[in-house]
């Protein structure tokens, strides 16, 4: 794999970027009647509006070649059909055969029939989760199970965590569902207070099994559990695990029925359309949890099969590529109007940052681009009382993802059409901004003194010219869930692909988790710490002195 900047689109996108420095898409729009209606695509649910952009038609067929020239046609191909896309764990990068469809019968990958492990482990689910919310699981004492712990971290938490939110308005009523991820023991402590390990399930969520925060999070359960009245020989009625590791989760204590299979071809992070996803199915039911399926996989069809041209993670990759690396943009936020997605851009962030935070080609040699943006965001409207501001006068630019259903699932009064409203406006605020002249207008028709008007009206202009994109759907369901969750992952393999980089491996976070045993190591015992940095070892010392 070679850099990307040797692509012959690459070059002819940094000729073209200067013609486009001086393009304020406001002429854009005026020059074309047709821009928004050429610039909106649909897939599995959802609109795309990409007329804000600083794009016009040579752009977008410039970014297309290069999403071709970098290989991606191959590469989707490639990741559909079971080959090693991974390659320096030499695997294969299945997720989207976790929801492929029923009528899909084999997917071979290195000689196994994966879809038939899939569908086995869907069964395990469904009888699990209907025995739990049938009340036929029963706890130690005979009494039926009320709230369910799931005890993970990273891919093993955050986006079943981020979908059973998203899908409140689908939870069921009989059972509670928690998450625990952190190794602050105010986490775990704070969830055991509000349980009764009677009436309790946790399930541990680790493909290794062998996660420092996860491991610490499930024996501290294990033993609350059994100091109130739990024995040894109770464990299995109250633990369940998902792993690749079967053996470590039966010497934990759990029965092999209830432990729920992990694949080396699933990363962590694109691990939600597995048994990890088990507390989405508890949370919204098997039925739901299907749909949340179908949802993803009609935006891998839409992936998989589309042209460039009306592809929506390509074009939104694509896009993605255009401002990091031609307008230097060194973040990309997502801001959700809507309430249950509001956890949303903490999933997308994960699966982004891990998958294309590297700096080494896939041939090995080093980048001589910039490669993943730091990826950030939150709610609308919260966040236009707060960081807002720097997306419209700040000096960095920030593209946008708003993301809006069309539909309440709690319509009350105005509620929805000013939220909204909201989301439009501030679109529309980012591309048009303020002028000076405006901005003196404004003031003058205020009545302000022409004095007064000298010193305020430049801190009221607004730049504009600020690229967003804007994906609609009628109402946030299980199926538009998974299909937008879908969608932010191919666009993560898309832009992955045209730098030329590994999106699927993550070896800079297993640094940390060395160091973070050697640190505790030290701090738990009387090391000789002097051939540490002073910084490390004042710290070190600082800890010990206040435990001693
Ligand atoms: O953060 C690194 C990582 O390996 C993730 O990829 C993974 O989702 C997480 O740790 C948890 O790992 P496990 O599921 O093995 O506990």
């Amino acid at each position: 794999m070679r850099s990307p900047t040797e692509l012959t689109a690459w070059k002819k996108l940094a000729d073209h970027q200067q013609e486009m420095n001086s393009v304020d898409m406001k002429s854009l729009f005026e020059a074309d009647p047709k821009r928004a209606e050429k610039y909106t695509t649909h897939a599995a649910g959802w609109t795309l509006d990409y007329a804000k952009n600083r794009a016009n038609e040579k752009t977008l067929s410039l970014l297309t070649d290069l999403a071709k020239e970098a290989g991606l046609e191959n590469a989707i191909k490639g990741m559909f059909s079971g080959a090693h896309i991974n390659n320096t764990e030499d695997r294969s990068v299945l997720h989207i055969a976790l929801r492929a469809s029923q009528a899909q019968e084999s997917l071979m990958v290195d000689g196994v029939n994966v879809l038939e492990e899939i569908r086995t482990t869907l069964k395990q689910m469904e009888k699990f989760v209907a025995q739990l919310h049938s009340g036929e699981w029963k706890g130690h004492s005979g009494k039926t199970i009320t709230d369910v712990v799931s005890i993970g971290i990273g891919g093993s938490y955050l986006g079943p965590k981020v979908v059973a939110e998203a899908l409140t308005p689908y939870k069921k009523d009989d059972i509670k569902v928690h998450f625990v991820a952190n190794i602050d023991g105010s986490d775990i402590t704070g969830k055991l207070k509000q349980l009764n390990p009677e009436t309790t399930v946790f399930v541990i969520s680790s493909k290794t099994f062998g996660t420092l925060e996860t491991l610490s999070n499930a024996n501290a359960a294990r033993d609350w559990f059994l100091s109130n009245g739990g024995s040894e020989a109770s464990v299995s009625k109250h633990f369940a695990a998902v792993s690749s590791n079967v053996k470590k989760a039966v010497a934990f204590g759990m029965a092999e029925e209830n432990i729920f299979p992990m694949w080396d071809w699933v990363g962590g992070r694109y691990s939600l359309w597995s048994a990890i996803g088990l507390p989405v199915a508890i949370a919204v039911g098997m039925d739901n949890f299907y749909e949340l399926l179908d949802g993803a996989h009609q935006m891998d069809e839409h992936f998989r099969t589309a042209p460039f041209e009306e592809n929506l993670p390509v074009i939104m990759g694509a896009l993605g590529v255009w401002y990091i690396n031609f307008h230097n943009a060194q973040t990309h936020a997502l801001i959700p109007y809507d309430h249950y997605l509001r956890a949303m851009p903490a999933h997308i962030q994960q699966l982004d940052m891990e998958s294309n935070g590297k700096s080494t080609l896939l041939n090995g040699d080093g980048v001589e681009t910039d490669t993943g943006p730091i990826i950030w965001g939150g709610a609308g409207t919260n966040g236009q009382h707060a960081y807002h501001q720097l997306l419209h006068q700040g000096t960095r630019l920030v593209p946008v993802d708003f993301i809006v259903p069309l539909a309440s699932h709690n319509p009350i009064g105005e509620h929805h059409a000013q939220l909204f409203a909201n989301c439009l406006s501030q679109s529309q605020a980012l591309m048009v901004g303020k002028t000076l002249k405006q901005a003196q207008q404004e003031l003058r028709d205020a009545g302000t003194t022409d004095e007064q008007i000298a010193k305020i009206a430049p801190h009221k202009v607004i730049k504009g010219n600020r690229p967003s994109n804007t994906l609609l759907t009628d109402k946030m369901t299980p199926a538009t869930v998974g299909a937008l969750i879908a969608l932010y992952e191919h666009r993560t393999f898309v832009q992955g692909t045209i730098w030329g980089i590994n999106s699927f491996d993550q070896w800079g976070v297993e640094l940390g988790k060395v160091l973070g045993t050697d640190i505790f190591n030290r701090l738990v015992s009387d090391s000789d710490n002097s051939a540490l940095d002073a910084s490390t070892q004042a710290l070190i010392k600082a800890f010990k002195k206040a435990q001693a």
